[in-house]
């Protein structure tokens, strides 16, 4: 038998409280540190740095103490030769998620890791470190850049046409579902209704997304 991990994470920002309450429901082992405390690395096995990309490496450099343990990062961009990337298919708010959507997250790890994250029956696959740039440019474009595309919908909705947001809500719904099909795409680009689209970039006129919707269509006609 292997022997039993036991877990430190570093960082108690979004993806690290989402994680630790996964790892409360497997009953792996697993402490925190967070700024300003004693690093206590008694026991430990495995460090978890769930910090801003940014701060990963330095970190490690500047704690010598966790130099001869197991280290693991969460960064869908990050290669570094100092810690294991094991990425998180899966956006983490500050609101936690039910048990079954936690089951569910496939993890990216990078191709040299010797090992996934032991007492993790999570789906993972390997990747290339030289192809960990373009995943998560796209993972950036396709969840970040459409939540801020279905926020800005949301408050333009509310705030200037006086329309709830539950309006929106099934069409969200919609969308999502069709997206796991094929032919996901519908409305003027698919139509090529010229005059919808010249009049819709003129209802943006003085918005920042007119210039988002006018790449879109640039992105569209290229692809
Ligand atoms: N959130 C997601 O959806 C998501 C998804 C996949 C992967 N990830 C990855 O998960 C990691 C953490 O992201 P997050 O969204 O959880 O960030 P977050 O909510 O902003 O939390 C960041 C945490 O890092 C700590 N921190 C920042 N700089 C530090 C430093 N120099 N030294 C020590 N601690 C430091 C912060 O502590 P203070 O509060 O004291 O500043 C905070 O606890 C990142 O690598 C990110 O790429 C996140």
């Amino acid at each position: 038998m292997g022997q039993v991990p036991v877990y430190l994470f570093i960082g108690n920002g979004r993806l690290s409280r989402h994680l630790q309450f996964y790892f409360q429901q497997l009953n792996l082992q697993h402490k925190v540190w967070t700024r300003n405390t004693p690093l206590d690395t008694k026991d430990v096995t495995h460090v978890l740095l769930a910090i801003n990309d940014d701060a990963i490496v330095p970190f490690i450099l500047e704690h010598p103490e966790i130099a001869h343990l197991k280290k693991f990062h969460f960064s869908g961009s990050l290669s570094t030769e100092l810690a294991w990337g094991a990425h998180p298919l899966m956006t983490f708010t500050h609101d936690l998620y039910t048990p079954e959507v936690y089951r569910e997250i496939h993890f990216v790890l990078d191709q040299d890791a010797p090992e996934f994250l032991p007492g993790l029956p999570n789906p993972h696959h390997r990747l290339a470190t030289d192809l960990k740039a373009r995943y998560h440019a796209e993972c950036v474009l396709s969840g970040n850049f459409t939540a801020m595309l279905w926020s800005h919908f949301f408050q333009v909705m509310e705030k200037q046409l006086g329309l709830p947001k539950e309006a929106a809500l099934p069409y969200l719904k919609q969308v999502t579902t069709n997206l796991q099909g094929q032919n996901p795409l519908t409305g003027p680009l698919v139509r090529k209704d010229q005059q919808t689209i010249d009049r819709n970039l003129k209802a943006l006129e003085g918005d920042p997304y007119q210039n988002v919707y006018t790449s879109f269509v640039e992105a569209y006609q290229k692809s």
